[in-house]
């Protein structure tokens, strides 16, 4: 009687978990003439892994975020989101998979002050051509149900991170990049950010990168990689 249902459950695992989410092989880039700021970087996170990158500041954290989301080139070395070389894409089909597939939250918020937070949520369905209804269903998930009209001047900085959050998930993006999400909140505000993070990412079934110099907000992820000048490495076990 549950023949269908059975069967079902044991073939779709298998298939979603071919394709990584992401790859980065050989990753280089230098800025200038001198500064190698990424020599030969590999980094391959599964479907619907959520990864924690920790590590000193100016190593090339962000930078890395910046070059998978397409906002900066690499030197050499292929990137691939959903098994697909970005570099191997024209403008309007990288710029296509970008609006589609990926979601963005980063230390400053960058949420508009100009726009009610339904209209922040709503953006990206409104790149992607898509009703702007689900930007209140994002809201309410986000705890800021009925706040749809309030401008961000009247939020606090756990609160804009949460619009951010919602704005980066509403168009249901395959692949999260989050720049030191918590970098500005207080430690009880980043706390309740990052587990409704998690939960959303998690609800969605998306992957997830987050950058982060908290080790507190790293233990959130599925997974803690350390970036340092020779790429990224599992943290040392500690005796
Ligand atoms: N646009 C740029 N031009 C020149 N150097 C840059 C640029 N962006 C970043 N860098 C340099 O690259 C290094 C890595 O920066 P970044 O990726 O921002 O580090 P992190 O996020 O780990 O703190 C730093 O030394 C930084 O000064
Ligand atoms: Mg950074």
């Amino acid at each position: 009687m549950h023949a269908d249902l059975e069967i079902k459950h044991t073939v779709d695992p298998a298939i979603d978990s071919i394709v990584p989410a992401l790859e980065c092989r050989g990753l280089r880039k230098s800025y200038g003439h001198g500064r190698v700021v990424l020599a030969h970087l590999d980094f391959t996170l599964a479907a619907g892994e959520y990864v924690a990158i920790m590590g000193d500041s100016g190593v090339g954290k962000s930078t890395l975020l910046n070059l998978i989301a397409g906002l900066d080139s690499a030197n050499s070395g292929s990137i691939l989101i959903d098994g697909v070389n970005i570099s191997s894409l024209n403008d309007d089909a990288a710029t296509l998979l970008r609006r589609q597939k990926l979601g963005f939250i980063f230390q400053a918020f960058h949420v508009l002050p100009h726009l009610t937070l339904q209209q922040n949520v709503a953006l990206p369905l409104l790149l992607n051509g898509a009703s702007p209804e689900r930007a209140s269903e994002l809201l309410a998930a986000v705890g800021l149900d009925g706040r749809g009209n309030d401008f961000p001047r009247q939020l606090s900085g756990g609160e804009m991170q949460r619009v951010a959050i919602a704005r980066a998930l509403v168009h249901r993006p395959t692949l999260i990049l989050a720049d030191e999400p918590t970098g500005n909140l207080d430690p009880d505000t980043a706390h309740e950010v990052l587990a409704l993070l998690r939960q959303e990412i998690k609800a969605n079934g998306a992957s997830a990168i987050m950058v982060t110099h908290s080790a507190a907000a790293a233990a959130s992820a599925d997974r803690i990689l350390i970036m340092s000048a020779d790429g990224l490495h599992p943290p040392a076990e500690k005796s």
